[in-house]
């Protein structure tokens, strides 16, 4: 396929979601790359794909003493940098491509090999340095292409489609929308009906949630939808990550955080 956006910096996964020297498969443009991380943190990612016989590398091992990868077919042994190792010998030269990783706040990022043509979001920074790490949630692959995911991301008014009859929205006023470049801010407030008991117990959130909520959405292009709440046990930031898995498939999770008063 041909990339989307090259040259954007994509957030392909958070570094709680990859188990210690556990291979995990990652799909970004529409091309597939395994990436690990061991004990002491480093992480690493090659295409993945065994240039001996194409063996899937994400479904091989890793060898902890050595930081290398097994090939499950026919068990040649790559090391981060892609270069063949033989027992204590290591080639000069990688057979295989690794893919260049930016790890912030255990966010791992990725041009794919491309030139930057836009920095990493310091919104990302900004919400790391004021609240806590919960952990990630939702995340799916959904049928679909990137651009009309995106779309839906940016239609800051869906709550009032979408998420309506969940908590029973009434109204959604938009009271402001700045834009700067590849960043913007919405500012708006939700009116919610009374929720039964009955929905409360099924659905417990809703029990806390105010009459009026006024949240704030800040965009980061491409890659990024940041949701803010004030909710009566503290200050909840969703961060929504998008990222284009094929031409028709695009990866979506979120990154939970909250400010320690409800902690
Ligand atoms: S296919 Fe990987 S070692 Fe043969």
């Amino acid at each position: 396929m041909e990339p989307i956006l090259p040259g954007a910096p994509w957030l392909v996964a958070h570094k709680s979601t990859l188990g210690v020297n556990k291979p995990k498969k990652i799909t970004l443009n529409g091309q597939d790359y395994v990436i690990w991380h061991n004990q002491k943190g480093e992480m690493f990612a090659l295409d993945n794909i065994c240039p001996h016989m194409q063996a899937p590398l994400s479904n091989g091992w890793v060898c902890q003493d050595r930081d290398t990868i097994t090939c499950p077919f026919h068990a040649l042994e790559f090391d981060g940098q892609g270069r063949l190792q033989q027992g204590d010998k290591k080639d000069t030269q990688p057979i295989t491509r690794p893919l260049e990783l930016i790890i912030s706040n255990d966010c791992i990022w990725t041009y794919a090999g491309f030139e930057p043509r836009l920095p990493i979001p310091d919104l990302h920074q900004k919400i790391a340095d004021d609240y806590e790490f919960i952990g990630v949630t939702g995340e799916k692959s959904i049928q679909g292409d990137f651009l009309t995911n995106l779309m839906v991301n940016y239609d800051y008014n869906h709550q009032n489609g979408t998420h309506k009859e969940l908590f029973k929205i009434t109204s959604c006023n938009v009271s402001s929308f700045e834009e700067k470049g590849y960043y913007a801010t919405v500012k708006q407030e939700l009116t919610r009906a009374n929720n039964t008991l009955v929905e409360i117990l099924k659905n417990p959130i809703l029990g806390i949630f105010p009459k009026t909520l006024t949240n704030r959405l800040e965009y980061a292009f491409p890659s990024t939808t940041a949701f803010f709440a004030k909710t009566p046990i503290g200050d909840i930031a969703q961060i929504h990550i998008l990222y284009p898995e094929t031409a028709k498939i695009t990866k979506t999770f979120i990154l939970m955080y909250a400010k320690s008063s409800i902690l």
